[in-house]
């Protein structure tokens, strides 16, 4: 068993959570543009399409994360372990869960996305009853996802500063390991 993150693990580790704030960005200020011009169509665009990509990394991660079986964490408790894997496994579901059911959303709306000259399937026939419904479990699931994102980032900053062990620098690319 390895003791640091694969290093694609590590790099899908942080660009994923770039890639995961622009994607709420992107919805949470999408009132600052009016209703039908380009910016605001940009903003939905970039939503679903990297939130769709985010899926597929997902899926990449897990296959990295079983290839490279890490990582026993030698600075984590039994309890701390026992939250750790919940809200890693949380997070994955989120990450798996959460677009999908944006992308039934959309469908649901009646909601066409298209980029590239390419056509994103619709995978529900509209429904605005429902639609309305899967809307608000979507936002419910986006909003668990941020609790759970600040759980997991304030748990790492506390083991770096805190504690000043090595659980943050294990997800940290390597260049950075040796600078520390
Ligand atoms: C991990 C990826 C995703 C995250 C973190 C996420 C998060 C969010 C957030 C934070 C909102 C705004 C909630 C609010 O109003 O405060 C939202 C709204 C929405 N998202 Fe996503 N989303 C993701 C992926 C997707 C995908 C892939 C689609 C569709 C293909 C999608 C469709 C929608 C729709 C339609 C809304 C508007 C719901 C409404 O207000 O009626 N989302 N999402
Ligand atoms: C959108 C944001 C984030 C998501 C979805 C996320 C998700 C995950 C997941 C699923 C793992 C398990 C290992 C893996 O499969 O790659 C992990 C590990 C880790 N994450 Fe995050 N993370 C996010 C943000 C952060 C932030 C902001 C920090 C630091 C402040 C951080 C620090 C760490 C550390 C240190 C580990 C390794 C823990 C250990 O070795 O036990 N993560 N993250």
């Amino acid at each position: 068993m390895a003791h640091h993150y694969h290093p694609i693990a590590i790099w899908l580790h942080w660009l994923m959570a770039i890639m995961l704030a622009i994607v709420c960005l992107s919805m949470e200020f999408i009132s600052l543009y009016p209703k039908g011009s380009s910016g605001r169509t940009l903003m939905l665009s970039t939503h679903y399409l990297l939130g769709l990509v985010i899926v597929i990394l997902a899926f990449v991660r897990l296959w990295f994360w079983w290839r490279s079986k890490p990582v026993e964490n030698p600075d984590q408790g039994p309890m701390q372990k026992y939250i750790a894997r919940a809200v890693f496994i949380l997070l994955y579901g989120l990450m798996i869960t959460l677009p999908i059911v944006g992308w039934v959303d959309i469908g649901l709306w009646d909601v066409s996305v298209s980029a590239f000259g390419w056509q994103l399937p619709q995978i529900a026939s509209p429904d605005s009853v429902m639609a309305e419904e899967l809307s608000q479990v979507h936002i419910l699931m986006a909003k668990t996802g941020y609790g759970l994102v600040g759980l997991h980032g304030t748990a790492a900053l506390y083991h770096h500063f805190i504690l000043k062990d090595a659980t943050l620098k294990r997800m940290l690319p390597r260049f950075r390991q040796r600078l520390s």
